[in-house]
Formats: C-alpha cells, sequence, structure tokens
C-alpha cells in the first residue's frame, strides 16, 4: 500500500493537526502526497485494475484504505467520445453525466466518504450549488452516515427533490452557495464533518481519477489542453495533480497538458485575477449565473487555481452569461449528450480561443461534460 502524508498547498508545512486532515493552520487547503516511488517502478497497465470498471481501478495510485471502507456506486470509468474535428482540432468529449447521480462529483465523494468512514465519521454538512449535494447524499446514505445538505433558495426543485431522495436534510437559504455555506457555520451541530469543498482533502483525490483515465482512454498520452468549467475548481487540481502523477511514475512521457479555466461574465473572479497577473483572487461582487456550479465568488482554492494556470501554462476564459443558453443547445449536439449548462460555458471557451489561435489545429483537446441537464428543468 502506498504512504501518504497531507501538505499544505500553499505554505508546504506537513500536517500535524487532529487525526482527520482538514485546512492547513494558515487557512489554505491541504494536498496528499503519495510516495509513488513503487508504483513507478511498474508500467501502468501492470498497476491498474483492469477488470475494475469505476474509478476504483486506480486504487493502486489513490490514498491508502481498507476494503471494508470503500463506498462506491461505481462511479466513474466514462466514456471518452471522439467528436468530429473542430477547425482542425482533434476534440473528445467525457461524458460525466452517466455517473450514477449524473455529475462528476460522484467521484469525489465515493474517496472523502470512504475515507470519513474509515475515520469513524457519523455526520457532514456541507453548501452546494446543487450536483455536490445530491452526490454526497447519495455516498452518505450507501455508508450509513446522516446528511446535511445546505442549498442557495434559487435552485431548481429536481435538485432538493434527489437530495431528499437519498435521504439527506436539505436547508434552503441565500442566494449562491456563498450565503448557503455561512448560514451552515452558524447553524452547524459539532459533530457534523464539514465537507465544504477543498476543506478535506479527499475529493481532490476522486476528481484525479478523471485524468488518470483521460491518459488511459487516449493510450497513455496526454492531451494538449483540458478545457474546464470551473467553479470551487477541485476538477481543475485533480487533472492537474493526476496528469503530474503519472509523468512521475513514467507512465505518460511527453508534454503535460495546458489546461483553461472558463467562468461565465456573471461569475469569473479566476478570470479577473488571471488577467491581472494577481497571486490571488478577489470575491466576485453579485455573482449571477445560469450555469449554477460556477456560481462560486469566493473559491477557498483560487490561488491553487492560480497556480495550476501558471504552472501548465495554461489560461483563464471568460465568456458572455447571455450567450450560454444557445451554446448549451449547441454543445448537446455536438457532444452527443444531455449536458447542464456548465458544458455550454465550457464551449464558448473552446471556441473562442480556436477562434484567437490559442488552440491549434491539429492539437488534441478534452472538454469533460461534467454534469447532466436532467435537473435544469
Ligand atoms: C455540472 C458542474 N460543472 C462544473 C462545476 C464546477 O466544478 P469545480 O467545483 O470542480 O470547479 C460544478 C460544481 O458544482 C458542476 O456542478
Ligand atoms: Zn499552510
Amino acid at each position: 500500500m502506498l504512504e501518504s502524508a497531507f501538505i499544505c498547498t500553499s505554505c508546504k508545512k506537513p500536517y500535524e493537526g487532529q487525526e482527520i486532515p482538514t485546512l492547513c493552520s494558515c487557512g489554505q487547503p491541504l494536498e496528499i502526497r503519495l510516495d509513488l516511488v513503487k508504483t513507478a517502478s511498474a508500467t501502468a497497465t501492470a498497476t491498474i485494475n483492469q477488470t475494475d470498471l469505476s474509478l476504483w481501478r486506480y486504487r493502486s495510485v489513490l490514498p491508502p484504505i481498507k476494503d471494508e471502507y470503500i463506498t462506491t456506486l461505481i462511479e466513474g470509468w466514462t466514456a471518452l467520445n471522439r467528436a468530429e474535428d473542430y477547425l482542425g482540432v482533434s476534440l473528445y468529449f467525457k461524458d460525466e453525466t452517466v455517473n450514477p447521480t449524473g455529475s462528476f462529483k460522484d467521484r469525489g465523494m465515493s474517496l472523502a466518504i470512504s475515507h470519513l468512514r474509515s475515520y469513524g465519521i457519523r455526520a457532514v454538512c456541507l453548501p452546494s450549488a446543487g450536483n455536490a449535494g445530491v452526490a454526497a447524499a447519495a455516498y452518505c446514505q450507501e455508508a450509513g452516515i446522516e446528511c446535511h445538505v445546505y442549498l442557495p433558495e434559487t435552485i431548481p426543485t429536481p435538485f432538493v427533490e434527489a437530495t431528499e431522495k437519498y435521504g439527506a436534510t436539505v436547508r434552503l437559504v441565500g442566494k449562491t452557495i456563498a450565503d448557503a455555506s455561512n448560514a451552515m457555520k452558524k447553524e452547524k451541530h459539532e459533530t457534523w464533518f464539514d465537507l465544504s469543498t477543498l476543506k478535506e482533502p479527499f475529493r481532490v483525490e476522486g476528481k484525479k481519477t478523471l485524468g488518470y483515465e483521460i491518459a488511459e482512454q487516449l493510450e497513455w498520452c496526454f492531451p494538449d489542453v483540458v478545457v474546464y468549467p470551473t467553479g470551487g475548481g477541485t476538477g481543475l487540481m485533480g487533472m492537474w495533480k493526476a496528469f503530474n502523477e503519472m509523468k512521475e511514475m513514467g507512465w505518460v512521457e511527453g508534454n503535460l497538458p495546458r489546461m483553461v479555466v472558463v467562468q461565465s461574465s456573471g461569475c469569473a473572479p479566476i478570470v479577473n485575477a488571471f488577467e491581472k497577473g494577481l497571486k490571488k483572487h478577489q470575491p466576485w461582487q453579485k455573482p449571477e449565473t445560469s450555469a449554477l456550479g460556477l456560481n462560486v465568488p469566493n473559491p477557498i482554492g483560487g490561488s491553487w487555481m492560480l497556480r495550476v494556470l501558471q504552472e501548465s501554462t495554461g489560461i483563464a476564459v471568460m465568456v458572455e452569461e447571455e450567450e450560454i443558453p444557445a451554446a448549451w443547445k449547441e454543445v448537446a449536439v455536438v457532444s452527443g449528450t444531455k449536458p447542464s449548462p456548465e458544458a455550454g460555458v465550457a464551449w464558448l471557451g473552446f471556441k473562442s480561443l480556436v477562434d484567437s489561435g490559442w488552440i491549434h489545429p491539429k492539437e488534441v483537446v478534452i472538454i469533460p461534460i461534467t454534469g447532466s441537464g436532467e435537473r435544469y428543468g
């Protein structure tokens, strides 16, 4: 089994707090560092469990956990579909709509709930823009853990129904995930574990499997570019971590991908900071976007996202909120999926980067279709 340590993503201090890792004492998120040396000696195909058709096929590169705690609904190992070339660019869509609760959030929750279960946690709480809450409810139900989900009042009813269907309690409060989060902090019982984005390091490990799958599905090659509709950023960090680990282990050779953050003009704190060359974002005032998962005005992982962009020589792109509905329809046709509006944001970002020449003909580009449109009515 791998050895693992928790390291601060900002000040790089090892975590020395209570038994369950949360945030660093400096307030920034922790990252799990795995001792990949043993794994590095083996090839990828010898190390992964090819008979496992879920993200747990990559268990050998995930933080160690005993069998009895693993909480899975068979998430991950989703199709990577080649689309028609777009102006000479080789385009692939990773279809995350087919995950058990309809979004890529299932990846993070499978890992987080498995590990919290191993620590003996009996109840969790989190604020959500919709999908993470549904996923948390489903995995908590599977694990026998109590789940409290805080959602903005503006959320479409099907999200509330789905969260409750999985046995979670729902509290509707405020206009954005930030308002829901503030209410949660006030009302939280001391025995509830805070499962908010990046307040524990396991959800990123689950999202990491997206990156492993993309490389495996490209026959152990890196794409040139990944275009990601970004809110809290765990998918971006997770994929970047995966690509770096695979490079370190020698599983994949060649240049690491360039990572792209796409946000709507209704809420674009990371694009704003990137364009100004800042290392830290400023909270976005009056956030409002139809791409609900991107309505995150003050993400705790802002500096981490900006580091990913810098390290990967990536870019952050803002797209016009008014253009999302038409792009949402278009990307459904081009990708052959029934996506949520976030896919429209990624699609607009991708097209603008091809138009501007930042993405070149012949490059291989991945757009994750992060969630299903089913609950948006
Ligand atoms: C469908 C969808 N896409 C993208 C995102 C943004 O993901 P991340 O928090 O990893 O930036 C979310 C988050 O809620 C989402 O639900
Ligand atoms: Zn720190």
